[in-house]
């Protein structure tokens, strides 16, 4: 379930098992995987349009707002970014048979807070990154100051967007309640804290595999979670989308070191090899490119097997979770 990716070991036990390898082919709406994925790659493109858009309106921000931080809010978050987190939280609600339409502030705040997070992650202090979905850095064009002012913004206004567009209030209070614990401190700040704590360098897998959940898949998990919440599915549905979600998310931190390792520094949009610099343990140092691959695909195959119970609703999802781990960007 939710938090038994937590005992993980590096062992064969977290080998392909018949059982998962023959879900990850069978396709759960009836159509083939190929068709599936060709499908994905037009509801994909479909998909950031309609969120792009709807970011745009999102951050037009009044008067109050000074224009040199607007100009910078927008610069981060209209920047071509892949939008993998808002098209979970949208697939996610349609999984559970929620019109997206009525997803899409979930999915817009998920996306600033992601934002706000990759905006930090690069300033000199963290990361020191210069270049990030094409473009320099916030900070390099506008300045630390400005740049740590975006983050902020970016994070009141996706809890301002779920509590004014969320309906009815109770779904909104569930809404900010989870994005609140899987951005806040146990999670993704917590798991950037460790990440970049000298003192306290991950040596093990175990370790390493702890603050990938935190860092990374608890923002991925939640925005399967919100999907569910939105469109009031069952208990039930929603923790197997959080389970989906976490391990979903594990795979994607996996890939992003892999990528790191080996990708293209023009088709990522950001520097390739950063890690390495920084001397820091990655799947990728500890396993070796490709058992580290073997790692983020079985992952994904138990993350899509923990949707079965969606039924034909999870076909998206599971196409999604293909697309994320063999992703080149
Ligand atoms: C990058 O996330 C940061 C990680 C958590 C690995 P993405 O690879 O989704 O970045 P964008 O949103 O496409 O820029
Ligand atoms: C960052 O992980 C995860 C965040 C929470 C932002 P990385 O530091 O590896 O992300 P990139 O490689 O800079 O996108
Ligand atoms: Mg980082
Ligand atoms: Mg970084
Ligand atoms: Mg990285």
């Amino acid at each position: 379930m939710y938090n038994e990716v937590f005992g993980l070991r590096p062992s064969s036990s977290s080998l392909p098992s018949p059982s998962t390898m023959a879900h990850s082919t069978m396709p759960l709406s009836g159509r083939p995987a190929a068709d599936r994925s060709t499908e994905l790659a037009r509801q994909i493109g479909e998909l950031r349009q309609e969120i792009d858009a709807a970011l745009e309106g999102h951050t037009q921000f009044g008067e109050g707002c000074p224009r040199r931080l607007r100009e910078a809010i927008r610069y981060s978050l209209l920047a071509p970014g892949k939008r993998l987190r808002p098209i979970l939280v949208l697939l996610a609600a349609e999984a559970c048979g929620l019109d997206r339409g009525r997803a899409m502030p979930a999915a817009c705040a998920v996306e600033m807070v992601h934002a706000y997070s990759l905006i930090h992650d690069d300033l000199p202090a963290m990361d020191d990154d210069d270049l990030r979905r094409g473009r320099e850095t916030c900070h390099r064009v506008f300045g630390e100051d400005v740049a740590i002012l975006v983050g902020d913004a970016l994070l009141a206004r996706a809890f301002e967007l779920l509590a004014t567009e969320i309906m009815p209030a109770e779904v909104a209070v569930n809404c900010c309640r989870a994005l609140a614990q899987a951005a806040g401190a146990c999670q993704l700040v917590g798991g950037q804290a460790d990440d970049l704590d000298p003192e306290n360098q991950p040596e093990t897998l175990e370790a390493l595999t702890q603050i990938h959940l935190r860092k990374t898949a608890a923002m991925i998990c939640v925005c399967a979670r919100l999907g569910g919440i939105v469109a009031q599915a069952g208990e039930h549905q929603i923790a197997a989308l959080a389970s989906y979600g976490q391990k979903l998310g594990l795979a994607f931190q996996i890939v992003d070191d892999l990528l790191d390792a080996q990708g293209n520094e023009q088709q990522m949009g950001k520097r390739a090899k950063k890690d390495a610099d920084r001397g820091k343990l990655t799947f990728p140092r500890l396993l070796g490119i490709e058992e580290s691959r073997q790692r983020a695909r079985q992952f994904v195959r138990e993350a899509q097997a923990e949707i079965a119970v969606l039924g034909s609703g999870a076909s998206s999802l599971i196409a999604l979770a293909d697309y994320m781990v063999e992703r080149d960007r």
